[in-house]
């Protein structure tokens, strides 16, 4: 039988997105969604009810996703929660097919599968797809419970009509490729506006070495670029951070880490093929020293030392200068302790920037190492948004709610 030929919409693209399969004849058919959906570039993770497993073994889709299945409670994948860690890391859950018997066990909270258990533990939207014998489907209990769920938030996708496994006519059978992946875009834009967007973030001080053990840098702790990425993450967009900081790093983004300018610029000009956006959040220096000691500087050896520094160029001006990332929208962050409005516009020209976060650090509340900020949004086109101080979470959030408008596509 030829693969379903239905291309993979853009919004899912990159997705990590749970397979709840559970024991129906289309499970069969659900081998192929994987298959798609993977090869789209999604990162698909499976979970299957025992009698999802007298359809298909999990051998198949571990061949089709390249990880093993979840078939279990007490499956060990080197976790000791997989229903929790396969909710938590899941940004949608698709529930393919969706027999009477598990509709109703998820309506009824049950937990007591890898199945059910997930779904409780989810955070994240999920999509339904039904499908049984149509005697089953015109029941009450089925159809009472699937109002339960689509009043929860789920979204449910139509069986449709036709010949049944049983071999009658009638209404049950598992929609479409195209219906289910309509349903999970659908999904995903209501929850995800970033979704389909690639975002690189920049995070934390430069590092510009003076010998071996010592370096030249600032006081930037990374905090307001982990916040964008992490917001951004959550909201759908595929992210790369490339940071000179170390923090704990949310799920699914992709770090890359780097010490100096020169660093970060070669790992952008490689990124950035391709971004949407740029959240220059790094703290770039703007010297180095002008030669790196091979060896140790000894203090005994060295009764006094003068360090001859060189600019370091400017790293989103350079990229602004580059054709092959013109589509990218660049949005610079300035530390200011004054003037923030004429400080900001300024720079935004300088450096050939679509948007600019000037924020204060003459406020000892705010900015440096703390968990909050505060500041003012300049776009290029003049528009300008008072960003109140909040968390650095919240702020990211902000920072991408007023962004979106103004991305093309
Ligand atoms: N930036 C950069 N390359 C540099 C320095 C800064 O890309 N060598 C970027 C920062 O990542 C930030 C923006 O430029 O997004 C503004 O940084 P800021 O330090 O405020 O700008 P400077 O040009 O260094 O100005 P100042 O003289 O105030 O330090």
């Amino acid at each position: 039988m030829p693969l379903d030929p239905t291309p993979v919409p853009d919004e899912l693209r990159g997705l990590r997105v749970a397979l709840l399969v559970s024991g129906g004849i289309a499970a069969y058919k659900v081998v192929d969604l994987a298959s798609a959906l993977t090869q789209a570039g999604c990162q698909v993770r499976v979970a299957m009810t025992s009698s999802a497993m007298r359809f298909v073994g999990p051998a198949t889709f571990m061949g089709v996703t390249g990880h093993a299945a979840l078939t279990g409670l007490w499956t060990a994948d080197g976790s000791p929660e997989p229903h929790v860690s396969l909710g938590d890391w899941a940004q949608l859950i698709l529930v393919a097919p969706a027999t009477a018997n598990v509709i109703g066990r998820i309506a009824s909270g049950r937990s007591d599968d890898i199945v059910t258990a997930t779904l409780l533990a989810a955070r994240c939207p999920v999509v339904v797809a039904p499908a049984m014998n149509d005697a089953m489907w015109s029941k009450p209990a089925v159809q009472e419970n699937l109002g339960t769920l689509r009043h929860r938030g789920v979204t449910v996708v139509e069986p449709e009509s036709g010949r049944l496994a049983s071999g009658h006519s009638g209404t049950g059978r598992l929609a479409g490729a195209q219906a289910i992946f309509a349903a999970m875009v659908h999904a995903v834009r209501t929850r995800y506006d970033y979704a389909g967007r690639r975002i690189v973030v920049t995070a934390g001080g430069t590092r510009e070495p003076i010998d071996p053990v010592r370096f030249i840098s600032n006081y930037s702790s990374g905090k307001m670029g982990f916040a964008l990425a992490a917001a951004a993450a959550d909201r759908g967009a595929r992210v790369t951070l490339v940071t000179a900081a170390s923090h704990p790093i949310h799920h699914g983004i992709e770090e890359q880490h780097v010490d100096t300018a020169e660093e970060m610029l070669a790992e952008l000009r490689t990124q950035l093929r391709g971004a949407d956006v740029l959240l220059m959040a790094a703290a770039v220096g703007d010297f180095r020293p002008a030669r790196t000691a091979k060896h140790k500087i000894r203090r005994e050896e060295t009764p006094s030392l003068t360090l001859q520094l060189e600019p370091i160029p400017d790293l989103v001006a350079t990229l602004a200068g580059d054709e092959a990332l013109a589509g990218v929208f660049r949005v610079g962050f300035a530390a200011e302790d004054s003037d923030l409005d004429a400080k900001g516009v300024e720079k935004l020209k300088r450096k050939g920037l679509h948007a600019i976060v000037a924020n204060d650090i003459s406020r000892r509340d705010i900015g440096f190492g703390s968990e909050y900020n505060a500041g003012v949004l300049l776009f290029a086109d003049g528009a300008r948004h008072e960003l109140e101080k909040a968390t650095k979470r919240e702020m990211a959030d902000r920072i991408l709610d007023l962004l979106l408008p103004k991305l093309q596509r």
